[in-house]
């Protein structure tokens, strides 16, 4: 048996009385390449230089340290977003603001993110589609996917189901990564102020 030991600590209301801020997580879905990353990391400069505390918590870059024994198996995706969201849900619990930069391809992982953080939780569809991203191909991998060289591969013969329940969409091959970061900033303006009411 585990008694979880919550009462004798600090409380998120201390540590966001001390960051002068709201945790949130704002949790960035879509394709390889739809601009996730991209998005978070131009967003999270701008709150930065106005004092906020913020992190990323990168799809890419937690498969290389905490989820480096995962693949891209429905199975093993699902264990990935169940550990990116139980990290996410510890940062936002000492209020600090958090980017979730991960593909998040289905509703039931959607469902299982949105289940472990509720309120806290602000998700962000990036829009684009297959062909936009396969054209970008930043990393090089849909290539490789034309090629049959990557199992699984999200768009591809992996699924990707767009959100249904977005709180906000940002459609990358319609609008510039500034634009995106700027109306994202606009949409969580509230929601990290201290004494805001959402
Ligand atoms: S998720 O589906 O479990 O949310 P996550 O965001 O962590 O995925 O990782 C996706 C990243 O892994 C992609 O940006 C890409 O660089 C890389 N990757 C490697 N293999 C695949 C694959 N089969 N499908 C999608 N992305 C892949």
């Amino acid at each position: 048996m585990i008694y979880p030991e919550f009462h004798r600590f600090l409380s998120r209301a201390d540590k966001e009385q001390l960051l002068g801020q709201r945790g949130l997580v704002i949790w960035l879905c879509g394709l390889s390449g739809s601009g996730k990353s991209t998005i978070a990391n131009a967003a999270e400069r701008v709150l930065h230089q106005q004092g906020r505390f913020t992190t990323i918590l990168d799809g890419d870059n937690l498969r290389t340290g905490l989820n480096s024994n995962l693949g891209f198996t429905d199975q093993d995706r699902l264990e990935n977003i169940r550990r990116v969201a139980e990290t996410a849900k510890i940062f936002v619990s000492q209020g600090i603001i958090t980017f979730v930069s991960a593909i998040t391809p289905r509703g039931e992982l959607r469902d299982l993110a949105r289940g472990l953080l509720g309120e806290d939780l602000f998700e962000v569809f990036v829009k684009a589609s297959y062909e936009a991203c396969e054209k970008r191909d930043v990393k090089g991998l849909y290539a490789k996917a034309a090629r049959g060289e990557i199992q699984h591969f999200t768009g591809k013969d992996g699924s990707f189901e767009p959100p249904q329940n977005a709180d906000l969409i940002l459609d990358t091959e319609s609008t510039s990564v500034e634009d995106a970061a700027f109306e994202l900033l606009e949409a969580i303006c509230d929601r990290i102020s201290l004494g805001g009411d959402a």
